[in-house]
């Protein structure tokens, strides 16, 4: 089974990446700011929200976006175990995200029905991952790792694989990587910073969702 594959949530990593220009990758320590953080991106054009596994509000935040934010697709990020894709799925989310790649992580997606966008930062792990079927892959840490010198060298011999960079990603740099032919989308948490989501400031977050969904154009 391939990640292009519907997965019985019927959403694939393909089109989590191609929905907007960005995947948000979102810290959440206080479960009263995920609804309107959640509506803040969605008001920016930025639908698809990576809330990380890093709290432990982490998956009462996913639950809340999930019941009130219908706009929204909340996925789980930093999933590192079959526990962590269980209590993500169970939570409500369609998606998970992993800073690395494990067969036993790849396959507790598949069961739990979450599209997988799992992390690479070598060769090998791609390798990896393209025999267990996945070809959507998040390149992790991107910057640190090489940055878009990397994903051009690796566009030779992995043609037929698809990246969104992430780590080290900003609004400053990320169009550099969105013209490259296997960038689908980037990854990064610049959208959502802890000043302005301490401060309640969802304008601001509209409106850095808004300026990197143009990056597009
Ligand atoms: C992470 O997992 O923390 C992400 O890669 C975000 O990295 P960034 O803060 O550099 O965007």
């Amino acid at each position: 089974m391939s990640s292009t594959t519907s997965t019985s949530a019927g959403l694939t990593a393909l089109q989590v990446m191609q929905d907007a220009p960005v995947i948000p990758v979102i810290v959440l320590n206080d479960v009263a700011h995920a609804v309107p953080m959640a509506r803040a991106l969605v008001a920016g054009g930025v639908r698809m929200l990576e809330v990380t596994l890093r709290t432990p509000q982490a998956l009462a935040c996913i639950e809340a976006i999930a019941r009130e934010v219908p706009e929204a697709v909340v996925g789980a990020g930093t999933v590192r175990s079959r526990a962590d894709a269980q209590s993500a799925a169970r939570a409500g989310a369609r998606f998970a995200v992993s800073p690395g790649y494990t067969s036993a992580v790849g396959q507790a997606c598949r069961d739990v029905g979450l599209a997988l966008l799992p992390g690479v930062a070598t060769g090998s792990e791609i390798m990896m991952a393209q025999e267990d079927g996945f070809t959507e892959l998040k390149f992790f840490p991107a910057m640190q790792a090489g940055g878009p010198a990397m994903l051009k060298a690796w566009s030779g011999p992995f043609f037929d694989v698809r990246f969104c960079p992430t780590g080290g990603v900003s609004l400053q740099n990320a169009a550099e990587f969105l013209a490259l032919p296997n960038v689908v989308c980037v990854g990064g948490s610049w959208l959502v910073p802890a000043d302005a989501m301490a401060a309640g400031d969802w304008a601001r977050i509209t409106q850095l969702a808004a300026d990197t969904v143009a990056l597009r154009k």
